[in-house]
């Protein structure tokens, strides 16, 4: 053990004592802030039982005071961030509100004046998960973000505390809710990419710019943190490669459907071994093609699920409601419970823990399976050429099925395992060849 580990054990603390009252300051008062307000107040009696003291929100930072929110008590709402986290009866911080710079300004301000955090905040967790831990370890608090990953679907603490005393090897999963909502839309009920991403607004599954959701970025920092956390190195939003389904077509998920495929966005986090024996971890986040089969595959509208392989557990899935107001809400109430029992009895929750430290791996080094579907010249010779340039890259084809059009033929090609860079080396060199005539995609087969 380093010595910065054994200092973080230094750190004890204690309560503020048995029935006490903890102080909530909720920052943000969108879906999830409206509905974690609302539960709290309802089930209060409930909350108090099992912390062991009431929870009390004192205050809620909001942009526009004057909007209604009604059964709000006015006095609660304040525009002023900063002076609500700074009063003295405000124990535990809250943050609901989004984006990445102004919550990770009042998210420090809050850990450095020892208050604990709870964030549902994916994109601030996976671009600043070091300065924020360190924060929280110098002060001896607490930082919780379950509902970061996967809402109401208990991510973080299954890898944290559950999987603690197992070694990770792999976790794929569908961590988007609008992605799946999407593809499944698609597949489904054959409704249009615009149709299907309207709908999932509409249902509140996309982020208020749902760039973030279809570009993959969501995804990708779900991906750093799962990554961080199952590996125990830190994995950052940057470290992930992330490919989003904008280039997703109906042709592309008809033959997908076709060959026994279903389209899924997902979040894949791999512990690899280079040929000299030593580990390194890869995240990225892309389109890929999961055999019906798959339990992955069978996962539809906006629900996300997690299939995790460990070493001692072998195979588990964790499946559930990733999106929306009241999941979020659930997840981040419970690490309310979490934190604000800390806080009462004394003691930390589980921190981070990035001592293995692993190299991340470039995208080019892992092994994967493509799904290349062209249009080719009909005459003879055809084959062989293209598949003498996968034959020199030393890559050998799964199958290739072939259907006839007008003057020109459909080649679907799926290959056997090969490193990510030789198949991209492969893609465009097809490009060049006399014999093809367009690459229409290329889609990894997983999971
Ligand atoms: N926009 C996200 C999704 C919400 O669609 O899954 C949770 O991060």
């Amino acid at each position: 053990m380093d010595a910065s580990n054994s200092q973080l054990q230094l750190h004890s603390r204690t309560g503020k004592g048995e029935g006490e009252t903890v102080g909530i300051a909720l920052l943000g008062f969108g879906t999830v802030g409206a509905e974690v307000f609302r539960l709290l107040d309802e089930n209060a009696d409930a909350f108090a039982h099992r912390i062991g003291g009431p929870a009390e929100i004192r205050g809620i930072a909001i942009q526009n005071k004057n909007k209604l929110r009604p059964g709000v008590p006015s006095e609660l709402l304040t525009d002023d961030a900063k002076a609500l986290i700074s009063r003295d009866d405000i124990d535990l911080v809250v943050e609901v509100i989004g984006g990445i710079d102004f919550p990770r300004e009042l998210v420090l301000t809050a850990l450095n004046s020892g208050k604990s955090v709870v964030t549902a905040n994916k994109a601030l967790v996976a671009a600043h998960a070091d300065e924020l831990a360190e924060a929280a370890e110098r002060s001896g608090v607490d930082l919780y973000f379950e509902a970061a990953v996967a809402a109401a679907i208990p991510v973080v603490g299954m890898l944290r505390r559950s999987l603690a005393g197992d070694q990770i090897e792999r976790i794929s999963g569908i961590v988007n809710g609008t992605t799946n909502y999407i593809l499944d839309a698609m597949e489904s009920t054959g409704a249009s990419y615009d149709e299907a991403l309207a709908e999932a607004t509409r249902l509140g599954y996309a982020e208020a710019d749902p760039t973030a959701d279809v570009e993959g970025h969501d995804a990708a920092s779900k991906a750093a943190i799962m990554a961080s956390i199952g590996f125990h190195t830190r994995v950052k939003f940057e470290d992930v490669h992330c490919e989003g389904i904008t280039d997703i077509t109906a042709d592309d998920i008809a033959a997908a459907n076709d060959a026994g495929y279903s389209i899924k966005l997902l979040a894949i986090c791999e512990r690899l071994r280079r040929e000299d024996g030593s580990e390194v971890v890869n995240a990225r986040v892309h389109p890929t093609l999961v055999a019906k089969e798959h339990p992955l595959a069978t996962v539809s509208e906006s629900y996300n699920a997690i299939f995790v392989e460990a070493e001692a557990a072998g195979s588990l899935m964790f499946y559930g409601n990733g999106a929306g107001g009241n999941p979020t809400a659930s997840a981040v109430l419970g690490d309310v419970v979490g934190a604000a029992r800390n806080i009462v009895h004394g003691g930390r929750a589980p921190g981070e823990n990035t001592y293995a430290n692993l190299p991340i791996a470039d995208f080019g080094e892992v092994d994967t399976r493509f799904h290349i579907d062209m249009e080719v010249q009909d005459r003879a010779g055809v084959l062989e050429a293209i598949s003498a340039l996968f034959a020199q890259h030393g890559v050998s084809l799964r199958t290739v099925r072939q259907e006839d059009g007008e003057d020109t033929a459909r080649l679907i090609v799926v290959t056997h395992a090969a490193k990510e860079a030789t198949l991209e080396n492969i893609v465009s060199a097809l490009g060049e060849l006399d014999e093809v005539k367009t690459v229409h995609s290329v889609i990894r087969l997983g999971s």
